[in-house]
């Protein structure tokens, strides 16, 4: 059965005017105004008055969860579908972080297969915190070159209390073996390294571009919105030619020590001249949020969600006067182009069909569409999780 979407608004991300969208065997056939297609072989969505996205991209989820850093207790659940359909991610790429042990690759890449399953697209980072990395098949070029949805490695701690305290060398290794498994398979072949807190930074990374042959290309740097001193590392580092990623998923306390709101972070690297293709949003969804006293002790605990990255673009657009087609790059053209998912982040014929219906005014989420399917239709979750 084919699906047409009549008179949607298109913003592919660049804006393209009212058009019709065919979609049939999971990628868009057509993209133009007045397409026919006799009734009994199509299912019509009508969205005049609907702005028709590409699917997101959030590209740094604790698919299976993550470590809770206050015991075994604050371990998090894993992602459930339905929260990838509410914030219309139609694509994410899994990641472990602090927990390498309790946590495993062979697990990550069971709950990606699964939601892939479920609807979604699906990749995954090799690795988690710490060095050296524990992938699964022998070496990193192993896992890139032979698991088709192993895409980088990831996430790599530095400038952390809880990273592995890797030396240069050690750090240069992993972005160099990225660099050789993503030329022989074609893939990205990109580190995403988590910064914390810590007073060196940014600084490994930008001594791989002033010490070592390798390029910034290979090297996607997340949580740069954590701290003031952190984001303008990032401002000249993103000047220089890397790539940045902000968090949406946050707490009150983080905010008011000091995090910058991503809408707000992406206003403020436009302005610096920042080139607006150099910065990506993504949720940390699953990942656990402490929330630490002034004497280290854990007041609390919850989950970041893929749902806030849509809502991170809204505030862009709404709140920070960013127009709409900038805004939307960050979790639709830019990921895909940095992350080289070929068929992923913009609307075009040929393109996977994963698409996304919001309604002009306030920008709510209406229908979620991923390789050519309905997941959410009017508001109305048209599936769900097997277990949900
Ligand atoms: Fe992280």
């Amino acid at each position: 059965m084919l699906l047409l979407i009549k008179n949607a608004d298109i913003y592919a991300p660049e804006p393209g005017g009212q058009c019709d969208l065919l979609i049939g065997g999971g990628v868009i056939l057509g993209m133009e105004p007045n397409i026919r297609v006799p009734r009994k072989y199509c299912e019509v969505i009508d969205a005049r008055n609907l702005k028709a996205l590409p699917g997101f991209i959030d590209g740094h989820v604790h698919i299976m969860g993550g470590g809770g850093e206050g015991g075994f207790a604050t371990r998090t659940p894993d992602l459930p579908l339905t929260d990838a359909i509410k914030g219309g991610v139609t694509t994410v790429v899994g990641c472990l972080g602090t927990d390498g042990q309790t946590r495993s690759m062979a697990g990550l890449l069971a709950k990606a297969k699964g939601l892939e399953e479920e609807g979604i697209s699906t990749f995954v980072y090799s690795g988690s915190y710490g060095l050296p990395l524990r992938t699964l098949m022998p070496s990193l070029e192993e896992d890139l070159l032979f698991i088709d949805k192993v895409i980088g490695a990831g996430e790599v701690a530095l400038s952390d209390h809880r990273s592995s305290q890797p030396t240069f060398e050690a750090f240069a290794q992993v972005v160099a073996m990225a660099r050789r498994g993503g030329l022989l398979s074609g893939k990205a072949g990109i580190v995403n390294v988590h910064l914390g807190d810590g007073p060196r930074g940014l600084e490994f990374l930008r001594c791989i571009l002033t010490e070592t042959e390798l390029s910034a290309a290979q090297m996607l740097p997340t949580h740069i919105n954590r701290n003031p001193g952190l984001f303008e590392e990032g401002i000249a580092y993103a000047k220089a030619g890397g790539f940045v990623d902000f968090t949406t998923s946050t707490l009150p306390a983080y905010l008011e020590d000091g995090e910058i709101p991503c809408a707000e972070a992406l206003r403020r690297m436009l302005e610096a001249g920042v080139d607006p293709g150099q910065i990506t949003f993504t949720s940390d969804g699953q990942g656990s949020l402490p929330d630490w006293d002034r004497n280290g002790r854990l007041r609390g605990i919850s989950v970041g969600r893929v749902t806030s990255l849509f809502p991170a673009v809204r505030q862009a657009v709404l709140e920070e006067g960013i127009p709409l087609q900038t805004a939307l790059r960050v979790i639709t053209q830019n990921p895909a182009r940095i992350l080289k998912l070929r068929r992923k982040g913009c609307l075009a014929p040929g393109m996977d069909a994963d698409i996304v219906l919001v309604d002009p005014h306030d920008f709510e989420i209406r229908t979620v569409i991923a390789k050519g399917c309905l997941l959410m239709k009017a508001g109305r979750m048209q599936t769900k999780g097997m277990f949900e």
